[in-house]
């Protein structure tokens, strides 16, 4: 049964939080620890429904995983020692853990068959299937593009050179996970960078990854074949998508000062606050710190009048995973909004362009697709109307993205299903009560 949620219109917001560890560095920890001799230890691992779903899959495929009383421990196997699965690998909603686990189990001479929740069963593993069918993996049944999938491994892999057809993390990490079981070095060429979490944890691990910047833009990354990787500490940062929903909440609530203690500002994650300020949000990064080959901030944001921006195509990748608050904030502002270059959107957890112009329109917002841009008119000094019920799809972000709108809009906005949110952000409820916000069962 879906849980539907109402938000209200609240007092002011105020407050300092911690917000759960980055969902991306969170997989990781636990595919590369799998994949190392030795423990590797994970403090502030983001005990959300995909991160654990990734951790039964590590498990079932021979890492022993613990919760220990001071955070998780994985015992791994060593590059190309885990062992076929029983049963099917299911990652519930979580498209990064299927994707960067088709590299891994690609690279051991197994079968497994993949498996999801109706919304990841619906998403495109085509652009996963064909690098690593490059490699040497294959596919049952062999015309499918989407779970569920049998991925059978092969060793060793064979190492490519691969452009990337799209700005992804994903599919450069699926394929760079996939290189450690090939001889040789497999490249990874990015046109535009993208969250660089795989290649920064491969050498933290003892991987040997090189990384050139190309003269006309991009990098690429080459990481050697048959390496060694041994189990490391991993101490996982606050996650910055997640803070992104707190700080629009302080940003149009009027007279809230929210601080988001310890949250990642790695600048491949950072796009939205680049672009809040632009807007002339009063946001400010306190205390930046480098912690763990990263770099960390405390974020302080005080409610702000805004103006509308055009945010530029390149900026898309570093927040990627931030544009339906964007839009949500972008009704507050003064003008109108144009965000470019966000066809990936159409591959998240729902179609993410459509989700969010047909939410904000629900809710008195003029909003308005057209190709691969959103634009979103704002209402500036007056408050957006609110009363809307929004389809969140299965979508974690488009239920927590709309939650807040209801927050400083004129009638309470009600989101159809909320469960989805503990895919990422179990504690997102909870949080926001404490800051003040007032969101009751439908
Ligand atoms: C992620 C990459 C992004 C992002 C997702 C997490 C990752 O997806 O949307 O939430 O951890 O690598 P794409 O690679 O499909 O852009």
């Amino acid at each position: 049964m879906p849980t539907p949620r109402q938000s209200h219109r609240a007092p002011s917001l105020n407050g300092t939080v911690r917000v759960p560890g980055d969902k991306s560095i969170s997989h990781r920890s636990l595919m590369l620890g799998a994949l190392s001799t030795g423990v590797t230890r994970v403090t502030g691992l983001l005990e959300a429904e995909d991160v654990l779903n990734t951790a039964k899959v590590m498990a079932a495929l021979g890492a022993k995983v613990q919760r220990t009383d001071a955070g998780w421990e994985v015992r791994g196997r060593g590059v190309g020692g885990l062992l076929e699965p029983m049963g099917d690998l299911d990652f519930g909603n979580g498209g990064t853990g299927s994707r960067l686990a088709m590299g891994i189990v690609g690279g051991h001479g197994m079968r497994a068959r993949f498996t999801g929740d109706h919304s990841l069963c619906k998403r495109p593993m085509g652009r996963i299937l064909d690098p690593l069918s490059q490699m040497g993996v294959r596919f049952e049944p062999c015309d499918r593009r989407t779970l569920p999938l049998t991925v059978i491994g092969r060793s060793p892999l064979a190492p490519i050179e691969y452009t990337l057809p799209m700005a992804s993390a994903q599919v450069k990490s699926a394929v760079l996970l996939a290189g450690l079981h090939a001889p040789g070095i497999t490249t990874v060429i990015e046109p535009e960078a993208t969250r660089d979490h795989t290649e920064r944890m491969l050498r933290h691990f003892g991987a040997r990854v090189d990384i050139e910047l190309l003269p006309k833009g991009g990098r690429a990354i080459r990481v050697h074949g048959d390496a060694e990787l041994e189990g490391r500490p991993v101490v996982v940062p606050g996650d910055p998508s997640s803070a992104a929903f707190l700080a629009a909440a302080a940003l149009i609530v009027p007279g809230s000062e929210v601080t988001i203690a310890a949250i990642l500002t790695n600048p491949t994650r950072t796009g939205f606050y680049t672009t809040l300020k632009e807007m002339g949000a009063d946001i400010t990064f306190l205390n930046e710190r480098e912690e763990g080959g990263d770099t960390l901030a405390d974020v302080r944001v005080r409610y702000s009048k805004l103006k509308a921006v055009t945010v530029p195509y390149d900026r898309a990748p570093s927040m990627i995973d931030e544009y339906p608050i964007l839009a949500v904030v972008a009704a507050f502002a003064e003008g109108e909004t144009v965000m470019h270059g966000l066809g990936e959107l159409k591959a998240k957890e729902s179609d993410r362009l459509a989700s969010t112009a047909a939410g904000l329109i629900a809710n008195g917002v003029a909003a308005k697709v057209d190709g691969d841009t959103l634009s979103v008119r704002g209402s500036g000094s007056q408050r957006p109307k609110g009363g809307g019920l929004v389809a969140t799809h299965m979508d974690h972000r488009i239920a927590m993205a709309f939650l807040i709108l209801g927050l400083a809009s004129d009638a309470p906005v009600t989101v159809d299903d909320t469960d989805f949110i503990a895919t990422s952000f179990p504690e997102f409820m909870g949080l926001m009560q404490g800051l003040g916000a007032v969101i009751e069962l439908a």
